[in-house]
């Protein structure tokens, strides 16, 4: 065994790090910036597992079944039986490493109610759920670069992938932001952890620097996507200068109420619409109602906390004070906050099997790169799981690859797009509701840019599968099919030889 690569090194790229260096394989973990800076730091709410502290007879059968009904059971059922199973353990070995999680009057990590689960599952960290899980796995990451076991590379960006000549994957080829160079790193198996494709849509609650070329780039060499169309829209955002923020889900979680101003008076729609579980319906479902009930947009709609105590939000939901004193220059103990759904995760990606493993040997792929667990719709505190689930057995499983073929170096030079034209093509056709007029307009608009570049490909591969899916699911609503069909309980899956070819699996 020699080596294995690890691209990126947020929470998935972290952890597959760590556990593949605890079998005694060296470990490469490459990313353009320091983990501190990756966007999993930007997770808040939570990460859920069944601990069942709450005395509600929560079980992973149930964790099961609200991530299959969220995902409108077009996720992978073997691999989400094996996250829920694993989610209590995970929880464990976080505690081990030093997270600090908020505690319940007993002691016990406290669990919160989250979208579309019935029972408090959600462990949390104030409103800095993923700030706490980065700090101790850098931490446990370090020790494993002190014994010489992971050694970083910073910063260092994704360019394309190597290939042995029987087409397994053995390297990738990465460009020092610093110099230029380019820099070939080759090993026994890679782990794509490079997150989702935010930068294609520009203005999400995600990161910018998510741009999504890895994924891009990986699909123009062979690599199968899958669910491109399943696009979260977070219910509860807000605008700022530079991007969307995020107003944690856990402020309904902890009883957050949402308004439109009718006639005067608060209008609580969720409440009508959904009277049993109100805003804690799942987020597609929240985010379509907050869409109709404000035509559109043309009315404001408010997320109402002032009702909960003041410790409950300086100390449960401290991230989202500070982001509307700072950002909205609002105080959300006095005032209600104006929101709007905005995309925050993308729930398709690189497809993988139930061992993270991609349809390329010796490429593996894990975090919110990957598609496999969420299906047409995830639920909040599954991306954490996921991606520290996903981490573990990608890193498991690439540590049996052993290429066998010659190395053939293919050093390309990026075809990254810096150009923001796509973002609003992508925004206009891929919204909350969607229409094969405007989607096949987006491909017009694509086909102006006429650029031969793996992101615009990327961009066009998610409106082709927004097209091919004649349904309604999940996220992915089209007013001219407005019924879920049988016929599309299945997964799109994408691959490139030349033209895009989008089948159902
Ligand atoms: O609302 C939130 O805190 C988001 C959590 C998630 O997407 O898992």
């Amino acid at each position: 065994m020699s080596k294995i690569i690890v691209v990126g090194a947020g929470i998935a790229g972290l952890t597959a790090a760590i556990k593949a260096s605890e079998s005694g394989v060296p470990v490469n973990l490459i990313s353009p910036d320091f983990s501190e800076r990756s966007q999993s730091v930007m997770a808040m709410g939570g990460i859920n597992a069944s601990l069942n502290t709450k005395g509600e007879n929560d079980s992973v059968k149930q964790h099961f079944e609200d991530t299959m009904n969220s995902g409108c059971w077009i996720n992978d059922e073997n691999a989400v039986w094996k996250l829920t199973s694993n989610a209590p353990k995970i929880i464990s070995w976080l505690e081990r490493l030093g997270t600090s999680f908020t505690r319940d009057e007993k002691g016990n990590v406290d669990l919160r109610y989250f979208g579309g689960q019935k029972k408090q599952r959600t462990a949390y960290a104030g409103a800095r759920t993923g700030k706490q899980i980065v700090t101790s796995l850098v931490n446990e990451c370090r020790k494993k670069e002190a014994e010489g076991h992971v050694k970083r590379f910073t910063p260092f960006r994704f360019v394309s992938l190597i290939f042995t000549d029987e087409k397994e994957c053995c390297g990738v080829n990465c460009i020092n932001e610093n110099t230029g160079e380019i820099k070939s790193f080759t090993g026994d198996a890679v782990i794509l952890a490079t997150g989702g494709f935010n930068n294609l849509f520009g203005r999400t609650s995600g990161s910018i620097h998510n741009d999504g070329y890895a994924t891009a780039k990986a699909f123009t060499q062979g690599v199968e996507l899958a669910n491109l169309e399943m696009i979260q829209y977070h219910p509860t955002t807000v605008k700022t200068p530079v991007k969307r923020m995020l107003i944690t889900e856990a402020a309904r979680g902890e009883g957050g109420k949402l308004f439109i101003l009718k006639d005067g008076k608060p209008w609580y729609f969720m409440k009508e619409w959904y009277p049993e579980q109100a805003e804690l319906m799942p987020r597609d479902v929240v985010s379509r109602s907050i869409y109709k009930a404000s035509d559109a947009g043309r009315k404001e709609v408010y997320l109402d906390i002032t009702h909960l105590d003041e410790k409950t939000i300086k100390e449960k939901l401290d991230e989202v004070y500070d982001v509307c004193m700072t950002y909205l220059n609002l105080n959300p103990i006095e005032e209600p906050i104006p929101i709007y759904p905005g995309i925050h995760y993308f729930m398709g990606g690189i497809r993988t099997d139930e061992n993270h493993k991609t349809n390329i040997n010796g490429l593996y792929a894990a975090g919110e790169c990957s598609c496999q667990y969420h299906g047409a719709n995830r639920l909040g505190g599954n991306s954490l799981l996921g991606a520290i689930h996903g981490g573990c057995i990608a890193a498991e499983n690439a540590i049996l690859e052993n290429p066998q073929g010659k190395i053939i170096s293919d050093i390309v030079s990026p075809d990254r797009y810096e150009d923001n034209r796509t973002a609003d093509i992508m925004n206009k056709s891929m919204g909350i509701y969607r229409s094969e007029d405007e989607l096949n307009n987006a491909l017009m608009e694509l086909d102006k840019i006429n650029e031969d570049n793996a992101l615009i490909l990327l961009a066009r591969a998610c409106i082709i599968s927004a097209l091919e899916r004649k349904e309604s699911r999940g996220a992915h609503q089209r007013i001219d099919y407005p019924q879920s069909n049988e016929e599309f309980k299945k997964s799109t899956c994408v691959r490139y030889d030349g033209r895009i070819r989008v089948s159902f699996k």
